[in-house]
């Protein structure tokens, strides 16, 4: 096992009614609070209402419209407000993508350039404002951990700004908000949970027993209830297993005494970055591809794990459970109704070798993966999940 540092220090308030709690702790921050949400579902549900209901003596200013794959021209626009108004505690109410906008600005109010700097030199981060989040969608984890993940759109870039100043002060996680969420999010969202887990079990280390169990556990999870999620979208076993399956996923409990770079999410964010697509649904795409292209001498092994303890694939030969084991993946994100080819989204080839070479450039895919891969390989797993 590795040496590893884990320290998390966001306060979860998990389950029915949490979202009370607001009015008190926000109220150690300051009175002014910015409230950044996304194209309006906390309308519909009802979450808009009650967010007033529960701040009624705090003073609100609003950053609404953040878009799926947040923009770094909403960030400068919450920057503006926060440096304006004084604000004190940003609340992000909604999935990654709010959250991520709202602890961009959160850094982005102590800086005096362009919030855009910050994603390329992190050492600019230097103080954020607090952020406090209510969870609407569950998938990437932002809730409890240090990460943004921000898109340029003039530059097609879509980069990560992580640092420790950005984990979220409390995040409220009610599954009962999850129960509005449309099939297609929960489906995206749960492959986006499984490739949180994949991106760290599938790393070289094979002596944190303990971390490997607890990922499998939370893949069991995943492919036990995002299934009956998606059927009944009020189940509230369902919805709260996945809802902290999400956090424990990316909250680097996974990683712990592990190490090593992530593959398939430098991938995707390229998709997404040059295409607007939905995050999990470019993951689902470009896992099963990413796992038949590493398979190997060297890898078998941990796949064939993976298949047995997982999927209780029952197979001698650690090539074959292997194999199964990702057929199964495979099968199951097709279950959900997720696409599984890259024109099904609408990507042809003619933007592949751009993707895959700043795929490369913009991660640790050539030196610290699973599998090192240069951008000939990632052109080739891209072109192998075509048509
Ligand atoms: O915008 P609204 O109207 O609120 O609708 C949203 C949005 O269209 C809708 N939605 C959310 N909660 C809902 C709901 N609709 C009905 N009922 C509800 N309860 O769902 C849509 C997607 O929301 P979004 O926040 O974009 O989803 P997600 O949480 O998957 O976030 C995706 C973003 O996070 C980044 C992704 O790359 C992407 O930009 N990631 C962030 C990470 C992090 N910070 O650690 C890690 C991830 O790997 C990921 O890269
Ligand atoms: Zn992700």
């Amino acid at each position: 096992m590795n040496d590893y540092a884990f320290c998390v220090p966001t306060d979860i308030r998990f389950g029915r009614g949490q979202i009370e709690c607001l009015d008190k702790e926000i109220g150690k921050y300051g009175r002014k609070v910015l409230l950044v949400y996304g194209g309006g579902s906390i309308k519909k549900t009802g979450l808009y209402d009650k967010v007033y209901e529960v701040l009624k003596d705090h003073e609100i200013y609003e950053l609404p419209g953040i878009e799926p794959n947040p923009k770094i021209t909403s960030v400068r626009k919450g920057v503006e407000i926060c440096k304006e108004k004084g604000i004190d505690v940003i609340l992000a109410v909604g999935g990654g993508s709010v959250i991520d906008a709202s602890k961009h600005i959160a850094c982005g109010t102590f800086y005096d350039g362009d919030p855009w700097d910050m994603v390329l030199d992190r050492s600019l981060v230097t103080k954020a404002l607090p952020v406090f989040t209510v969870l609407t969608i569950c998938a990437t984890g932002s809730e409890m951990n240090p990460g943004a993940v921000i898109s340029n759109e003039m530059t097609k870039e879509k980069l990560e700004i992580n640092h420790p100043l950005l984990y979220p002060t409390l995040s409220v996680c009610d599954p009962t908000y999850l129960f509005t969420l449309p099939a297609s999010q929960t489906a995206a969202g749960t492959a986006d949970i499984i490739s949180h887990i994949f991106e760290q079990y599938f790393q070289p280390n094979d002596g944190a027993y303990l971390t490997d169990r607890f990922s499998e556990a939370a893949l069991k999870t995943c492919f036990k209830y995002g299934p009956i999620a998606m059927k009944e979208p009020d189940n509230y076993e369902a919805r709260s297993n996945l809802m902290w399956c999400s956090s424990i996923a990316l909250n680097h409990l996974l990683t712990f005494g592990k190490g090593g770079g992530w593959s398939v999410h430098p991938m995707e964010h390229e998709l997404s970055a040059f295409y607007d697509i939905t995050h999990g649904v470019g993951l689902a795409i470009l896992t099963p591809a990413w796992m038949r292209y590493i398979l190997n001498d060297d890898t078998k092994k941990r796949f064939a794990m993976y298949a047995k303890n997982v999927w209780d694939v029952i197979e001698e030969d650690d090539l074959k459970a292997a194999v199964k084991g990702i057929e199964l993946t495979e099968g199951f994100f097709k279950s959900l109704g997720l696409p599984s080819r890259l024109s099904d989204v609408g990507i042809d080839d003619s933007r592949l070798a751009e993707m895959a070479a700043e795929a490369v450039r913009t991660s640790t895919l050539k030196t610290r993966a699973y599998v090192k891969l240069d951008a000939s390989d990632v052109e080739q797993i891209y072109r192998n999940c075509l048509y």
